[in-house]
């Protein structure tokens, strides 16, 4: 028997490249992983003492579907704290990782046959997830000019209105952070055209210099998609959450209890620790290498002939044009492996059209390993071009 149509989705290729890093860690003991978007750190110290605290003492059983109220409270509040919005606990749902919230969100709010906007480049999983559930992407070009986020004047060019857009800001696999005019412009856009916006704020936190704006600052029409994954360094945790429009909510809930029953309870209440100022100080200083880290290759890069690329607003990735050192970024990305043990993203996953010749760096490692790692591809390049 066949595997259903909807199944038959791209796989996440960089997983391919997490294979041959890992054998060329086996086998030289020198790979440089700059291809996942994996902080270097664990979670807070508050959150692993909460996780130790609540292993020994609690049942950590199922929770209620939505979550436990302390953790959607304290979301809510963040939302005062970092937007001075108003925010009740009534709109957050607790999801496993936001790729759990991602797919309760597309299943909510899109039918099979409708039609979903999204920059290209973007991340996939979005891209291939609504594959799987039968809806329609359309494309919308992103480029430096447009620093890769979508504009009204993109929407406005479509020739039919689409029954959503994904968005997000910061953006992976480029960094870049969508104006706060442009950002108000598109969501006014989505109400006017029952548009359904989703915007993908899980890099919030991680910025350097320009604001991370919510969609939740334009009103509440929009799905909102949050995650401890990224600034809170809890990847493995398997903990996002949504902030959901009124009419939503119920369509969310069944959908939860039916596919995940709840996200797991030990995560749920560890990461009550992750929104205190004592994790803040701790996060806040990974933030600070991130900076660092985006400075060693804004100043690295051209001086290796790498120029055509939007310096990062935030999250912890650069994504670059390199066609003029191969048209398969794949076989390039390989050879660099190979050759010096950098491991890189190739653009294949962000853009199926241009990301034969693309890369994406992921620079939330040690400063140390990156600034290694410049000077590998540094002496990579003037072999080749030698
Ligand atoms: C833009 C974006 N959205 C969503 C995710 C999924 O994150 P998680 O499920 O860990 O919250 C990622 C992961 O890298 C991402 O880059």
């Amino acid at each position: 028997m066949e595997a259903s149509q909807r199944s038959r989705v791209e796989p996440f290729h960089v997983m391919e490249v997490a294979k041959a890093a890992t054998a060329r860690q086996t086998s030289h003991g020198d790979m440089i992983g700059l291809f996942v978007g994996q902080p270097a750190t664990p979670a807070p110290e508050p959150v692993r003492q909460r996780a130790a605290a609540a292993v020994s003492t609690e049942v950590l059983g199922y929770t209620v579907t939505n979550g436990i109220a302390e953790l959607r409270q304290v979301i809510a509040a963040e939302y005062g704290r970092r937007y001075g919005l108003t925010v009740d606990a009534a709109e957050v749902v607790i999801t496993t990782g936001s790729s759990g919230g991602f797919l309760l969100a597309a299943l909510a709010a899109f039918d099979a046959g409708a039609q979903v906007a999204m920059v290209r480049p973007g991340y996939p999983a979005y891209r291939n997830t609504l594959h799987g559930l039968g809806v329609e992407i359309v494309d919308l070009p992103g480029e430096v000019g447009n620093r890769f986020q979508p504009t009204v004047a993109m929407l406005d060019a479509l020739k039919e209105v689409p029954d959503g857009l994904v968005l997000a800001s910061p953006s992976n696999p480029t960094g870049t952070i969508i104006d706060p005019q442009e950002l108000a412009a598109v969501s006014d856009w989505c109400v006017e055209h029952s548009c359904r916006l989703i915007s993908d704020e899980i890099y919030h936190g991680i910025s350097f210099g320009r604001r991370c704006v919510s969609a939740r600052e334009f009103g509440s029409a929009s799905i909102v998609v949050g995650s401890v994954s990224k600034y809170h360094s809890m990847t493995g945790w398997r903990l996002g959450w949504l902030l959901v429009p009124p009419e939503l909510r119920t369509p969310v809930e069944n959908l939860q209890s039916n596919l995940a029953i709840c996200a797991p309870a030990i995560s749920q209440t560890a990461a009550v620790a992750a929104f205190t100022e004592a994790s803040r100080v701790e996060l806040d200083s990974h933030v600070a290498r991130y900076a660092a880290n985006r400075e060693l290759l804004l100043e690295r890069l051209p001086r290796l002939g790498i120029t055509d690329f939007a310096p990062p607003d935030g999250a912890f990735y650069l994504y670059c044009d390199i066609s003029h050192l191969c048209d398969d970024s794949q076989d390039w990305c390989a050879q660099v492996l190979s050759a010096t043990g950098v491991a890189l993203a190739p653009g294949v996953d962000f853009d199926p059209i241009n990301g034969h010749r693309t890369m994406r760096l992921s620079f939330c490692g040690q400063t140390a390993e990156i600034s290694e790692a410049m000077d590998r591809l540094e002496m990579f390049l003037s072999g080749s071009e030698a």
